[in-house]
């Protein structure tokens, strides 16, 4: 039989519990899943691509077919590189379908060999996001059950520098590229 080799690409800004179950999801169904990492410059990430990996390969170490990488590019460049035939996407609610559908579209246009495979994620993670995570995690909120433990902890302390920033303390040397959040008045 042919063994089937998935990509599951995206910003993972920071990686949730919602990709985590996606992830927990492909690795049932491919033979192998790699968890790609769009190096994307446009973009102003809080974590960096360094930091994103770290994290993804801590939540995935139990899971003996998926691995973590990084790429640019174009996403079915990248696919094609590593030979894999399938591209993993999330949809949780409608408001995902429109962008993705055209997204897989235009894949298919530039790679017909490629199949993009949408999944869904457990009912209880289908109205989380990175962007909604990063927002309460910046106002203060609690995000415990939206990411994994060591998640959470990198955010408490990405916001602590950014507290400590905004309050005109020196950050430690390795405490550099975080977001500064304005101090209350
Ligand atoms: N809570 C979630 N449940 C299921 N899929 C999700 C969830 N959050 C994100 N995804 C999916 O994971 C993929 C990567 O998402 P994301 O990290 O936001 O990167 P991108 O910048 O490509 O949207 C997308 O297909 C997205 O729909
Ligand atoms: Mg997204």
């Amino acid at each position: 039989m042919k063994r089937i080799k998935a990509i599951y690409p995206g910003s993972f800004d920071p990686p949730t519990n919602g990709h985590l179950d996606l992830i927990e999801r492909g690795s049932k169904i491919f033979d192998e899943l790699v968890v790609a990492i769009l190096r994307n410059p446009e973009k102003d990430p809080l974590f960096s691509v360094a930091d994103r990996r770290k994290m993804l390969e801590a939540m995935t170490a139990g899971f003996d077919n998926v691995s973590v990488d990084t790429f640019d590019g174009l996403t079915v460049d990248y696919a094609l590189r590593v030979e894999a035939r399938v591209i993993l996407r999330g949809i949780r609610a409608i408001s995902d379908y429109e962008y993705e559908l055209q997204m897989a579209l235009m894949n298919r246009k530039l790679q017909p060999g490629l199949e993009t495979v949408f999944m869904m994620p457990a009912e209880k993670y289908s109205y989380l996001s990175s962007r909604l995570v990063r927002e309460v995690a910046q106002l203060g909120g609690s995000i415990e059950c939206l990411v994994p433990d060591l998640v959470a902890q990198k955010l408490r302390e990405k916001m602590d520098v950014a507290h400590k920033f905004a309050n005109g303390e020196q950050p430690l040397p390795s405490e550099t590229k975080i977001r500064t959040r304005k101090k209350r008045s």
